[in-house]
């Protein structure tokens, strides 16, 4: 029986974080098995933001390397570039006609971007919301394994896909988020500004943990991660962001439950759970990190992987795009 279709993507537009770990990529290794999946480098929303050719480029291998580090398979999962498959831009003129401009005006994450990159505020922060959903729609996907940021982006998705169907017969998939509750990881928050999510576009390092940060580096950033003045370790994102924030990632790195931490470290120091998260995220990345470096030694095999990822999706996406014309009466 065909598998359904899951779909996901991270942009390679700074370095991969423990919040793109536990948001994303814990989900996409354990559906990996049972759906039928495509894992994007989406390097065409990644230049929506200024990027230096050569650095991008480093990037993306770099990104291939570690989803494959992480545990994705490319026997079982197609990986590949956004640019490599130009159905995604073709698709997303497409849905750009029938996405009203109030539906992208809403956007939390435009604002968010608008306001940090006053100097370059072009028309591809404003459409990302719609390649996206060409990104989606293309492949016919169920399931978007993403964290909560990505949320109305989803909600976008979905409307379209409808949108289309009613206007043009069956076309499209109607997909289905798959986000991980906040405290499961759904929504990792910086170190330094808890009240902030962890970005990998953030200047200052000391508020993210890189999947690539040494131990070293990592014992130093969890220990300097803002708590508060009170001392009991206690789950409560409103009161207790930084606390919050080291409970979900020690409960992420360990599998244990919260309420199961909560009950080991009564009476215990903020220290010492900063000690033991530091030691569980760098016993967590360890494996990752050798696998790697052996990994990103062999250019070869990674653009290998990228190319015969590429030739499948494309494959899968010029099939779709193909229906949607012959619906919409383009020749
Ligand atoms: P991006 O590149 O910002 O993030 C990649 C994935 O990581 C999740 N994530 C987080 N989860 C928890 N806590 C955090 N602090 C955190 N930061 C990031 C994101 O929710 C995302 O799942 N627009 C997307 C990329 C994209 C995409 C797609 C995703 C483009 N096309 C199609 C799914 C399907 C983005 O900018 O993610």
């Amino acid at each position: 029986m065909a598998r359904d279709i899951l779909f996901s993507g991270i942009q390679p537009s700074g370095q991969l974080n423990i919040g793109h770990y536990f948001g994303a990529v814990k989900n996409w290794l354990r559906m990996q098995e049972d759906f039928d999946c495509l894992f994007s480098l989406v390097n065409l929303h990644a230049i929506t933001v200024r990027q230096a050719p050569a650095e991008l480029k480093k990037r993306s291998l770099d990104f291939v390397a570690a989803y494959m580090a992480c545990g994705i398979d490319p026997e079982k999962s197609v990986i590949f570039a956004q640019s490599d498959v130009p159905e995604h831009s073709e698709l997303m003129w497409l849905l750009s006609c029938h996405t009203y401009m109030g539906e992208l005006e809403r956007m939390t994450q435009y604002k968010d971007k608008i306001a940090k990159h006053t100097d370059n505020i072009n028309l591809g922060l404003f459409s990302y919301p719609v390649l996206m959903a060409a990104d989606i729609l293309l492949y016919q996907t169920k399931a978007v394994p993403v964290g909560a940021d990505q949320k109305q982006h989803l909600e976008l998705a979905r409307d379209l896909a409808n949108r289309m169907n009613n206007a043009y017969g069956q076309l499209f998939t109607v997909p289905e988020p798959y986000i991980p509750s906040t405290e499961a990881g759904g929504r990792i928050m910086s170190l330094l500004e808890p009240e902030k999510k962890m970005s990998k576009s953030d200047e200052n390092a000391g508020n993210y943990i890189a999947l690539l940060d040494d131990p070293k580096t990592i014992l130093k950033k969890v220990k300097r991660a803002v708590t508060d003045t009170d001392t009991i370790i206690r789950y409560d994102r409103d009161n207790k962001p930084g606390v919050s924030n080291l409970l979900t990632l020690l409960s992420g790195a360990t599998g244990k439950a919260i309420s199961e931490l909560e009950s080991e470290y009564d009476g215990k120091g903020y220290g010492h759970l900063k000690t033991d998260t530091g030691e569980a995220i760098v016993a967590l990345l360890a494996p990752i990190q050798a696998e790697f470096h052996r990994l990103r030694d062999n250019e070869a095999e990674l653009m290998q992987v990228m190319k015969q990822g590429a030739c499948k999706a494309r494959e899968r996406a010029s099939h779709t795009l193909k229906q949607v014309k012959k619906a919409m009466g383009l020749m």
